[in-house]
């Protein structure tokens, strides 16, 4: 193949050591077992997801690094260790997230297979990372900081947008290796739904219920930022309930899938089991 581009020089070393930073710390690594257990569930290899989940992955950690600078929340703390802007510098961490979002795709337009569902698999992960998704969530979720009368579908918009998307995105493009039919597709999507607002609201409740040594992040922040959150709105023993009728209906999804579905089923559990 001619390429575009002369065989190259290296990446500069710095910026390479914060890539390696920012992706190879401990993280859950929820996205790509959930890209994994997508393709299991309709009956595919799991090897050939491979790809797919190490491009959300590399999604999400980008995410990560810039949700973090001073301009977005502003912390200091991640994964139980400084994030990437105080450990190297704004500049720093901005440019390793951007390298680490076309790695992404530059990744799983190389790997993924089967080649003809390619086209399918990059706009639809290009679209939930993009402006009406992850980057759109993000925004709304900036703006909503000390919002007067907030309400609940506007918080639930922002919550489906910011992290919804990209979890969702990962069971289809788990269902997608596997080459799912309609039904297998569709059950996916009704789990990734479910799941994906549950995550974030978890992700609150957490925030909210102060365990920083426990979580690797600085908690209480979102209440400091004043971030429009579910515990902030319906009070922590609502929130709690509304993210357990989520798991539910994960779970129902999931058990669509019969014995293959027992993994998505485990990690719908793992996630309420965190409250
Ligand atoms: C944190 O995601 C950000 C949210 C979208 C809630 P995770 O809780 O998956 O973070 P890591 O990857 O395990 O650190
Ligand atoms: C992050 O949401 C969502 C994305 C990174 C897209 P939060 O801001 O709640 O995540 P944490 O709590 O910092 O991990
Ligand atoms: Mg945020
Ligand atoms: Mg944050
Ligand atoms: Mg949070």
């Amino acid at each position: 193949m001619v390429r575009a581009l002369p065989p190259s020089d290296q990446c500069p070393p710095r910026l390479l050591e914060a890539l390696s930073y920012a992706l190879l710390s401990p993280g859950k690594r929820i996205r790509p077992c959930l890209v994994l257990s997508a393709c299991e569930a309709c009956g595919g290899n799991t090897e050939d997801a491979l790809v797919p989940a190490a491009s959300v992955e590399l999604i999400h950690a980008y995410s990560l690094i810039h949700d973090d600078l001073p301009a977005m929340d502003d912390d200091t703390l991640r994964r139980g260790r400084p994030t990437v802007h105080i450990q190297f510098d704004e500049a720093t961490a901005i440019l390793a997230g951007d390298a680490l979002l076309a790695r992404s795709f530059e990744w799983l337009a190389t790997g993924f297979r089967p080649k003809q569902r390619l086209r399918d698999a990059v706009v639809e992960l290009a679209a939930a990372a993009g402006a009406v998704h992850l980057v759109g969530g993000q925004m709304d979720d900036l703006s909503s900081e000390n919002s007067v009368g907030p309400n609940l579908a506007q918080l639930e918009s922002i919550h489906r947008r910011k992290t919804g998307a990209l979890i969702n995105v990962s069971l289809y493009l788990g269902g997608l290796t596997a080459e799912a039919v309609d039904w297998q597709l569709e059950a996916l999507s009704r789990y990734g739904d479910a799941v994906g607002l549950a995550f974030q609201i978890v992700d609150d409740l957490l925030d909210h219920a102060g365990e920083t040594e426990k979580l690797g992040k600085n908690a209480g922040r979102d209440s400091e930022r004043g971030k429009l959150t579910y515990p902030s709105l319906l009070g922590v023993p609502e929130t709690r309930e509304y993210a357990k009728q989520l798991i539910d209906s994960a779970i129902e999804a999931a058990q669509l899938f019969g014995d293959a579905g027992q993994r998505l089923e485990k990690i719908a559990r793992f996630i309420i089991q965190r409250v």
